[in-house]
C-alpha cells in the first residue's frame, strides 16, 4: 500500500479528482495520508478535511525567512513518511534538499505539453495566456517526475487537448484539467502504485 501524500496550493480540482478516483477504484495499492498546503485558507483543504485525510498548512508568512520555510515544508512532508509525493496544483518550488531526499518520488502535474510553456513564471492561467498568445492549435498537460529544475523531470505522461477559436484562458484552463489533468494523475499514481512504471537513464519506462 503506498503512502500517498499531495501537496496544493488552491482550489484542488487535481486532489479531488485523485480522492474520487482512490474512492472509486479507479486508483488502487495507495493510502492518502496527507495533504499538505501553502496557503491557510484554500478549498483544497476543505477538500482534504471532507474526505477525512488530515491535513497541514505551512505558510512561507509563517517563518522568518525561506530556508527555515523549507525546512518546516520537508519536516510536514516527512512527518507522514511518504511513499509517493503528488504536487497537484502546488506552486512552490520544492526545496533541493526535499527533491534529493524524495529523488524519483515526486511528481508533478503541469498544464502543458511540455517543453512547450513551462518553466519560471509559468504556471496555472499563465501556461494557458501564453498557448494562447502563441497561437497553438494543440496543448495538454504533461505528469513528471520532480527533479531540481523547473518542470525538467522525466515525463510519466501526457495528454493533448484542442484549442478552439474563441478560447479565452479561462475556457482553456477549463478543458485542459477536465479533458487531460483530471485523467492523467489518477492513473500515473495508479500506474506508480502497481508498478508499472520506472525511471532508466533518465527516461520513465513502462514495465
Ligand atoms: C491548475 O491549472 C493545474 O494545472 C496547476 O494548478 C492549477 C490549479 O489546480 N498545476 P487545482 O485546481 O488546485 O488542482
Amino acid at each position: 500500500m503506498l503512502r500517498v501524500v499531495v501537496m496544493v496550493s488552491g482550489g484542488g480540482t487535481n486532489l479531488q479528482a485523485i480522492i474520487d478516483k482512490t474512492a472509486s477504484g479507479g486508483i488502487t495499492n495507495i493510502q492518502l495520508v496527507g495533504v499538505i498546503s501553502n496557503n491557510k485558507t484554500v478549498k483544497s483543504l476543505e477538500r482534504a478535511k471532507a474526505a477525512g485525510i488530515p491535513a497541514v498548512s505551512v505558510s512561507p508568512r509563517d517563518y522568518e525567512n525561506r530556508e527555515l520555510f523549507h525546512q518546516a515544508l520537508l519536516e510536514a512532508v516527512d512527518g507522514f513518511s511518504p511513499d509517493l509525493i503528488v504536487l497537484a496544483g502546488f506552486l512552490v518550488a520544492i526545496p533541493t534538499a526535499m527533491v534529493q531526499k524524495y529523488e524519483n518520488r515526486i511528481i508533478n502535474i503541469h498544464p502543458s505539453l511540455i517543453p512547450s510553456f513551462c518553466g519560471v513564471g509559468c504556471y496555472g492561467l499563465k501556461v494557458h495566456e501564453k498557448a494562447l498568445a502563441r497561437g497553438v492549435k494543440i496543448t495538454g498537460a504533461t505528469v513528471h517526475f520532480v527533479t531540481e529544475g523547473m518542470d525538467e523531470g522525466p515525463i510519466i505522461s501526457q495528454k493533448s487537448v484542442e484549442v478552439e477559436e474563441n478560447d479565452t484562458p479561462e475556457s482553456l484552463q477549463k478543458r485542459v484539467m477536465e479533458q487531460a489533468e483530471w485523467i492523467l494523475l489518477p492513473q500515473a499514481i495508479d500506474d506508480i502504485a502497481n508498478g508499472r512504471i520506472a525511471v532508466e537513464n533518465g527516461r520513465v519506462i513502462r514495465k
